[in-house]
């Protein structure tokens, strides 16, 4: 399947109003809005793009020829390494996965589909997910179920993953889609019972809030005054962080009027709760639960 860029035509044209100026994508994945928004800056634009997921990077590079191209292989709380303070007219998240993670049954994404247990972003790095999830104690197992997927079941779905392991290793998705089964209740649901568990394993086996919240801010620093920060989010963990993090900060409580505290603005936000259209969502399923945030730099 496709990956359907979200919120396309909105997040490009928040996005970019200087069309000779310098643009961060953080999110390569299948480069639909790195392709809108080289098709919308003009030949003395620049356009880098980071993606942390090596697949990503191979299709960029086979993808797009352009000399005002450029993709790094790094997760976007590295952008520091490649700019300077104040030198960027718009920095892009657009997070998650892409659906393409989820064809892929040997990225172990898909809780529909029977893969290694893997998860990983960057599978060049660090442990697959199957690693940690054989090692872990029943209360870092609930932690991670509880914190990153918000999973009510947490504690019965610990539990049978340690008991499963004591009769053999977890090896693939569907072995641990049917410890979750197992436990999960017949009710009926929209959801497929896996959905938050996944979600949760996820997010900890990327360290992907971790790492977004530095990404953040480290991009306050990055972007020029009038640049703009545009973030998609996909859950409210996500959009939480988002909005923390531009909270307008308050400096100090004078004295003389303690009343009327000092406040310091460094960003406007000049679109919040943005969502995707009916059209869109019928269109892209995977678009229903995607919320964007536009920041502006302010002098
Ligand atoms: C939703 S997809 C982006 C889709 C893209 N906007 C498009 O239209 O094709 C998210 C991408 O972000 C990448 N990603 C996730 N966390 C990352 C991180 N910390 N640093 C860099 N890339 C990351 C994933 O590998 C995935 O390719």
């Amino acid at each position: 399947m496709l990956h359907f860029p979200v919120l396309l035509e909105e997040s490009i044209g928040f996005l970019v109003d200087n069309k000779s100026g310098s643009f961060l994508d953080c999110t390569f994945g299948r480069g639909g809005h790195s392709n809108s928004i080289l098709n919308n800056i003009s030949e003395n634009g620049k356009l880098t793009a980071f993606d942390k997921d090596p697949d990503a990077v191979q299709y960029a590079n086979d993808s797009i020829n352009d000399s005002r191209f450029k993709i790094i292989h790094k997760s976007f709380n590295e952008i520091d390494s490649i700019f300077q303070e104040k030198s960027l007219d718009g920095i892009l998240f657009d997070l998650g996965t892409c659906s393409t993670h989820f064809d892929d049954k040997s990225r172990g994404f898909s809780f529909r589909d029977d893969g290694p247990l893997d998860m990983r972003f960057n599978f060049n790095t660090g442990d697959p997910l199957s690693e940690w999830i054989n090692k872990a104690s029943e209360k870092e197992l609930i932690d991670v179920l509880y914190k990153y997927g918000q999973e009510k079941n947490a504690r019965s779905i610990a539990k049978a993953i340690c008991a499963f392991r004591q009769e053999s290793e977890i090896k693939t998705t569907s072995q641990l889609v049917s410890i979750i089964v197992s436990v999960s209740s017949k009710k009926f649901s929209k959801i497929h019972p896996a959905t938050k568990s996944f979600q949760a394993f996820r997010i900890f086996i990327n360290n992907e809030l971790e790492e977004l919240e530095e990404a953040l801010e480290k991009s306050k620093q990055l972007i020029k005054i009038g640049g703009k920060i545009v973030v998609i989010s996909f859950h409210s963990l996500e959009d939480s962080i988002v909005k923390n993090s531009f909270k307008t900060k308050i400096k100090a409580f004078p004295r003389e009027i303690p009343i009327n505290p000092i406040v310091t603005k460094e960003f406007d936000c000049i679109a919040r709760k943005i969502r995707p259209s009916n059209i869109e969502i019928n269109r892209n399923k995977r678009s229903r639960s995607a919320i964007m945030r536009v920041f502006k730099k302010l002098p």
